[in-house]
């Protein structure tokens, strides 16, 4: 029943916490959950391994006509699928982030991305988590809210996703520099760039608990929905 189907929209920045706050939503409400941004990772991936530039955009459009990215849910866990390879494991190295962020910027690829997010959105009732879900994936979401924290507790909470995951050689200081470069890079694009939709509920998490984020997001779906 379409009617019943709800869209809930989490945008930000890097390190804001997307992906750990959208992940208890979906766990709570029982919805799939979208990390999209797990979609452009997977074309940088291709890109990186055919020695693509990643800022090339005649390449990358090409590259994008016959590319295969699926997303399966598995386990309640989303898995993503690079022309039938699972990738999920190899897209969250920094050379994989950067790429990213370049090859979202150009048009070809996002509308690629985006004819798949809209196709699962338009099956189930999902919660969605990236830079333009609120603006231009889904304009009309259910809710649509905007995660940032400082940058400094940005970098920190991802340096230390790192060092939990065992990854100990890239510093404090390298994590920041990537999150600047793609903020800059993920705002400055022409195309759906990063941005809080008019009608997105910002929430600064910089002093917030992830409890606090994912009760205060809970209420206001039942405030909204
Ligand atoms: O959310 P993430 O860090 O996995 O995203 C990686 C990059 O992908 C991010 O720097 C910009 C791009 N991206 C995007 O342009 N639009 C989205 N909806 C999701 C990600």
């Amino acid at each position: 029943d379409s009617s019943k189907r709800v869209s809930i929209a989490i945008d930000g920045p890097a390190g804001a916490g997307k992906s750990t706050i959208a992940k208890m939503i979906s766990k709570k409400l029982k919805i799939v959950y979208l990390d999209t941004g797990a979609m452009y990772r997977a074309v940088a991936l291709k890109a990186i391994r055919q020695n693509i530039d990643t800022r090339d955009e005649e390449k990358l459009s090409k590259l994008v006509k016959d590319i295969n990215i699926e997303v399966r849910h598995i386990d309640e866990e989303q898995r993503i699928y690079l022309d039938g390879e699972d990738v999920t494991n190899l897209i969250r190295t920094p050379e994989v982030s950067i790429g990213a962020s370049n090859v979202a910027v150009v048009p070809e690829v996002r509308l690629k991305m985006v004819e798949i997010q809209r196709e699962i959105a338009s099956k189930c009732s999902v919660v969605m988590d990236g830079r333009d879900i609120g603006t231009y994936v889904l304009p009309n979401a259910t809710l649509k809210i905007f995660l940032t924290a400082s940058i400094e507790e940005r970098a920190k909470r991802r340096y230390n996703e790192q060092l939990l995951k065992g990854i100990t050689d890239v510093s404090l200081e390298d994590v920041k520099n990537d999150i600047l470069y793609r903020d800059k890079n993920d705002s400055s694009r022409a195309f759906a760039p990063l941005a809080k939709a008019e009608d997105a509920v910002e929430l600064d998490t910089t002093n917030m608990s992830i409890e606090e984020v994912v009760n205060k997001i809970l209420g206001l779906i039942e405030d909204q929905c």
